[in-house]
């Protein structure tokens, strides 16, 4: 990239380029984002075709209409003010049932709605696509703090700011689920408050994940248990892992 006369490195790895980053190797077609606030990943996400969930959705008319000059396919975005729950329970009772390729949730930071909203992606995600959480590595104790939403955090610690809460224990949740199953690849990019990047193995099947709920366990684990090992807790990794890992998988479209 070149600014001014001055030559400026590539960005580094975040949740956008990591997401389109799937997109593009899978040839991804349906894209789900779970919690889009202002839309400012979701409208620069290219994909043929959109959804995005969020019960208080703050995406402006002017930015659709920007992102609709930018990129016609943006006139078949679909939006839907629903809570991430509301929306698989419309996906469960529709008739036919569309899988998604690739699914990024970054909705309700606690451990128990993260960890539903895993479980709900699972049954509706297309078994050769791939699922990204967002904020799974916080790396102070405040950022990590357990709390319904991001203003009921900042008030606990007096100060406003980043937050990422409690999701890094739905991430561990689901690491330990794996154990015995062995049906998913696991990992999280050290970039952008933590990447979780899951994706499906050949013995993927989704009756498998229906039976898992939040449990107690893991809601009390304290922030030391992640602050210890990082690299076992979440499966830590470098960001460039995701390149190394698609290349040696030699994927298939979706
Ligand atoms: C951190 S923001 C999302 C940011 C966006 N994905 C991005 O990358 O810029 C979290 C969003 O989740 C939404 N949210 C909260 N509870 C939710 C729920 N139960 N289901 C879906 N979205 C939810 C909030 O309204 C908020 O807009």
């Amino acid at each position: 990239m070149r600014i001014k006369g001055i030559f400026v490195r590539n960005q580094p790895m975040n949740r956008q380029k990591a997401i389109q980053l799937l997109i593009d190797r899978l040839h991804a077609r349906y894209y789900l984002e779970i919690g889009v606030f202002d839309g400012r990943c979701f409208m620069e996400i290219r994909a043929p075709y959109k959804v995005a969930v969020d019960p208080d959705m703050k995406i402006t008319f002017r930015y659709k209409l920007h992102a609709i000059r930018k990129r016609v396919e943006n006139l078949r975005n679909q939006y839907k003010h629903l809570t991430s729950d509301a929306y698989f329970a419309s996906l469960q009772s529709s008739s036919p049932g569309r899988l998604f390729d690739v699914i990024f949730i970054d909705g309700l930071h606690t451990y128990s709605q993260t960890f539903i909203d895993i479980i709900h992606a699972l049954q509706f995600l297309n078994p050769k696509g791939a699922i990204v959480l967002h904020d799974i590595n916080p790396d102070t104790e405040a950022l990590a703090l357990p709390a319904s939403s991001r203003s009921a955090a900042m008030q606990a610690v007096g100060k406003s700011g980043g937050w990422c809460g409690d999701s890094w224990k739905a991430f561990h949740h689901l690491i330990a689920c794996n154990r015995s199953l062995n049906q998913l690849d696991l990992f999280t990019l050290n970039c952008d408050f933590g990447l979780g990047v899951i994706f499906p193995k050949e013995e993927f099947n989704r009756n498998d994940w229906k039976g898992f709920s939040p449990e107690s366990h893991y809601e009390n684990l304290p922030y030391e248990v992640l602050d210890r090992n990082r690299a076992d807790v979440i499966k830590l990794v470098e960001p460039d892992f995701i390149n190394q890992y698609l290349n040696s998988k030699q994927l298939k479209s979706v």
